[in-house]
């Protein structure tokens, strides 16, 4: 299969590279000049465990290639794949189709033989559609279909997850569209995943409403850690004991300091912009979206509360700023409200973290960057865990505790046995656990 990828974002591309490296054709296409120049070179701009071994790989093998010239591209194609990004609107809240809209029109005018036009930015419902009549009315002799194919990676883990996926979600609306859609997964079908097929809205619809449903589960387990905080319960054995439920799942269970990233607070204020435009508000997703906000300050106060209620003239070492570990993303990541909040506090911020200086040098002005977990920690009042990279998982705590001036942590990724830490010395604070 000859397959062409709009967008070398993220998304765009991982499901390059893979799709090349399930023997597929693969020409990534960028409207960025240097950015396109830095990939043929074999530079991966993103950090992703995994990429760029791939990626030489198959560029070596000459089954993944990269241009600005999209007409190219496109004319040799037997399917495209839109990939450029759909930020949040300023102001309203909704997905911005501005990027997906001026693909769809590039790719009309330059369609030749069959194709199929495949959607893989999460796009509102009804977005398809509009792809379809843009492509329809600027190239009326075209012979194409649209399809929907929305993508469920996790930053950090996306190569595995592209390739042992829990399922393949098609949304098209032809017999042939769907044989080019399944020859494209067909060597994930020896893996047993299983590709579901149906309409163009219904696809679109599940990728908002599985990323709403997953931030539903880690705002609800969240709240119950704050019950328990107050109750004497133990977070760790609550969810334990509702995750051996098959119904629920012990996944997405793990509570901290609020959801961020590059999706979920995306889609989750996007799908209650759908529903308010329907008239059919999604109430529940409307509050997870206010709760989780609320949460991420709420981690101030938790931390003023470790530190006496003042943070002025101490000194706080903050382990881990991105998101989530394994990624250098910054993007609603709890640590820009944490971090300029205690900035703003007096307290001097001493940042560790394996990737985060990249982006977050610039997001958090006023806060120096070390290497090391025990020299950051040096003369420190506290340690706030604010991202569970396995670096800060199996730190020596008598080591740490005697480094600082004060030995104590907020672990706010309950990495730590609330024991071990106590035992060594620390004054320990942790999610839903006393
Ligand atoms: C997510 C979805 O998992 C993926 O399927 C989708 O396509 C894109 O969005 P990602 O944003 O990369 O992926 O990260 P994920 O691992 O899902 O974590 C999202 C956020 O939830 C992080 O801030 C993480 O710290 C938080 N989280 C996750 C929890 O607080 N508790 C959990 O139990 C799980």
């Amino acid at each position: 299969m000859q397959i062409s990828m709009i967008g070398t974002g993220y998304v765009g591309l991982v499901s390059g590279v893979c799709f090349s490296d399930f023997g597929h054709d693969v020409t990534c296409v960028d409207n960025q000049p240097d950015k396109v120049e830095k990939l043929k070179r074999g530079e991966v701009p993103i950090y992703e465990p995994g990429l760029d071994e791939m990626m030489a790989r198959n560029m070596a093998a000459d089954r993944l290639a990269f241009t600005g010239d999209l007409g190219a591209a496109v004319a040799a194609s037997d399917a495209v794949f839109i990939a450029v990004g759909t930020p949040t609107r300023r102001g309203d809240g909704h997905a911005d189709l501005t990027y997906v809209y001026e693909a769809a029109r590039q790719i009309a005018a330059n369609l030749r033989g069959y194709t199929v036009v495949v959607t893989k930015s999460t796009v509102p419902v009804g977005t398809n559609q509009e792809v379809e009549r843009i492509i329809r009315e600027a190239a009326p002799e075209a012979d194409f279909d649209v399809a929907s194919n929305p993508e469920f990676l996790r930053e950090g883990a996306a190569i595995e997850d592209f390739m042992r996926p829990d399922r393949v979600v098609v949304g098209c609306t032809s017999d042939r569209a769907r044989d080019v859609m399944h020859n494209i997964y067909r060597p994930l079908s020896l893996r047993e995943a299983p590709i579901q097929f149906t309409d163009l809205e219904s696809a679109e619809l599940i990728k908002y409403a599985a990323n709403a449903f997953l931030a539903t589960k880690i705002t609800f387990i969240n709240e119950m850690a704050d019950l328990c905080e107050v109750t004497g319960a133990n977070i760790k054995d609550v969810a334990r004991g509702m995750g051996l439920d098959n119904r629920i799942g012990s996944k997405f269970l793990h509570a901290g300091p609020g959801y961020g990233g590059s999706c979920f607070p995306k889609d989750t204020s996007a799908l209650a912009r759908i529903g308010q435009d329907h008239a059919r508000p999604v109430q529940i997703v409307e509050t997870v979206i206010r709760v989780n906000d609320n949460r991420k300050r709420a981690m101030v106060d938790k931390i003023l509360d470790l530190c006496g209620g003042s943070v002025n003239g101490k000194r706080i070492a903050v382990f881990g700023v991105t998101f989530k570990p394994n990624t250098d993303d910054m993007r609603d990541a709890p640590s820009l409200v944490v971090v300029p909040a205690l900035v703003g506090g007096g307290a001097e911020v001493r940042i560790v973290d394996p990737q985060g200086q990249k982006e977050g040098a610039a997001l958090l002005p006023g806060a120096s960057w070390h290497e090391d977990a025990y020299e950051a920690a040096e003369g420190a009042d506290a340690v706030v865990i604010l991202t569970e990279w396995n670096a800060f998982r199996a730190l020596d705590l008598q080591r740490l505790g005697d480094a600082m001036a004060v030995p104590a942590m907020a672990d706010l990724r309950n990495i730590y046995a609330p024991d071990d830490a106590r035992g060594a010395g620390f004054t320990y604070i942790s999610i839903g656990r006393s």
